[in-house]
């Protein structure tokens, strides 16, 4: 990414290719990572399959590049599984068993069909998932297949008590539920599943082993009921790092985060925001540790051995860690000016759904191309002067901030700038993607 930005005829380049915004993207960092995750697992002597979590990014291009580094994948829609089936029978690497995991939240008849005669392991979420899986099995024709499947637990309220989800079913009920599928030949047990959105203090590792503890009673306990468990799959979440260190995120949390002290008041007077809008929830930008060192500290030989003498393999499906590095978006400035409060306004050739998730901001700072780097001299005409605005972009409503933050240009900003905006590859530059107005999808282009 350092690269690239230091290139400026090079992004030119890209953006008179591919038009403005374009994804840019590289799939070596991820290659690194699931090396390093997986010497980390090798030294502890621990069975690990890794599974890349797909909804962090739609291009097929990380599927091919995984394929071969014999991981697997967590698919969330009929799109992704189709796709991803596509990969792995075009290639020559034959795919491990229970190699493609379908976590989808809302599983309609025809993907959770195509997962049991594909034979995809369907991680089941609720009772009422399973009941849709024994009406589907019902209609398919004889002989059926049998389908494979985990079941997602819900961590225990009493031992997590700030964990809230709306995802999974608590222990006791997964054990009913398993009792109702023993006399089932259609329907096989294979694995236990869980995956939480950690909030930052969440990300701390004893925090992941105290979850993977409480899912190893639940295996236990499922085995009583008479079902081989095979795997427990530790979801995603692993930890990255965005800012380069500690200061910068406790500065942001300072400035941008009401003060409890002061009954939610606001520390200090706030500038930094569009309409001084709070930002609540974000993605924790900075961390201890990056993926690996955090798996590394994850894994403690009591747990590795609490998990081994299980003989349980540990699956994990990491989206954003796998793509940690892997992609970044870049704009044009198409306008500068004064809105009506004499905020300065930059226009970039861009819509707020190509690089947003569900959360209220993306915390990295974008970098700008002056076009005064250009070799161009006729372009030099910029006002080089210091200067504060907010970016916005194509959509035709007053809202349309595509970050909520203002910035801060030392040397200005003007029309004809490029401006990239670092690390979007998981989850920013796609997860909210829209056509609305009919605006084309932005170029993905792989390096
Ligand atoms: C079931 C499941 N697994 C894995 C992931 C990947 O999480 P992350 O990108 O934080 O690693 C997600 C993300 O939403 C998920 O829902």
């Amino acid at each position: 990414m350092t690269d690239l930005a230091s290139n400026p005829v090079r992004v030119e380049q890209l953006i008179q290719l591919h038009g403005s915004p374009v994804n840019v993207l590289t799939s070596n960092p991820m290659r690194a990572t699931i090396c390093d995750l997986k010497t980390v697992a090798a030294e502890a002597n621990l069975p690990l399959q890794i599974h890349l979590a797909r909804k962090a990014n739609k291009c097929v291009e990380f599927v091919r590049a995984g394929i071969p580094n014999s991981i697997g994948f967590d698919v969330a829609s009929e799109s992704e599984l189709r796709q991803t089936l596509g990969e792995f029978e075009g290639s020559l690497d034959e795919p491990f068993e229970d190699s493609i995991l379908c976590t989808a939240a809302i599983k309609p008849d025809g993907l959770i069909r195509l997962c049991v005669t594909e034979n995809v392991t369907l991680v089941i979420d609720n009772a009422d998932e399973l009941a849709t899986l024994r009406e589907v099995l019902a209609c398919i024709e004889q002989p059926a297949p049998v389908a494979r499947i985990a079941f997602r637990l819900q961590p225990c309220r009493q031992k997590f008590p700030a964990l809230a989800t709306r995802f999974g079913t608590p222990a006791s009920e997964l054990v009913r539920l398993a009792k109702t599928v023993l006399d089932d030949q259609r329907i096989e047990v294979v694995g236990v599943h869980f995956h939480v959105q950690r909030s930052h203090e969440q990300f701390a590792p004893q925090f992941t082993r105290s979850l993977i503890e409480d899912a190893l009673e639940t295996v236990d306990r499922l085995r009583e009921t008479g079902h081989s468990i095979a795997w427990l799959d530790m979801g995603g979440g692993f930890p990255i790092n965005y800012l380069r260190d500690e200061s910068q995120w406790r500065r942001f949390l300072a400035l941008a985060q009401p003060d409890p002290a002061s009954n939610g008041e606001f520390a200090i007077d706030r500038e930094m925001t569009w309409s001084q809008r709070p930002l609540i929830d974000v993605d924790p930008a900075w961390q201890p540790w990056n993926a690996v060192h955090w798996f590394r500290e994850v894994l403690t030989p009591t747990l590795v051995s609490e998990i081994t003498r299980r003989e349980l393999t540990l699956k994990c499906e990491p989206g954003r860690a796998l793509l940690d590095g892997c992609g970044m978006t870049i704009a044009e400035v198409q306008f500068v000016k004064n809105g009506s409060d004499d905020e300065l306004l930059v226009g970039l050739m861009m819509n707020s759904s190509q690089c947003r998730t569900t959360r209220d901001d993306f915390l990295v700072d974008p970098i700008v191309i002056g076009k005064s780097n250009s070799p161009d001299p006729a372009a030099n005409d910029n006002n080089d002067d210091e200067t504060t605005g907010f970016f916005v972009g194509g959509y035709c409503t007053e809202s349309e901030v595509l970050m909520q933050r203002r910035f801060r240009f030392p040397h200005g900003i003007s029309r004809g700038d490029l401006v990239l905006i670092p690390n979007t590859a998981a989850y920013q530059m796609h997860f909210a993607e829209s056509q609305a107005h009919q605006m084309p999808l932005a170029a993905n282009v792989f390096f």
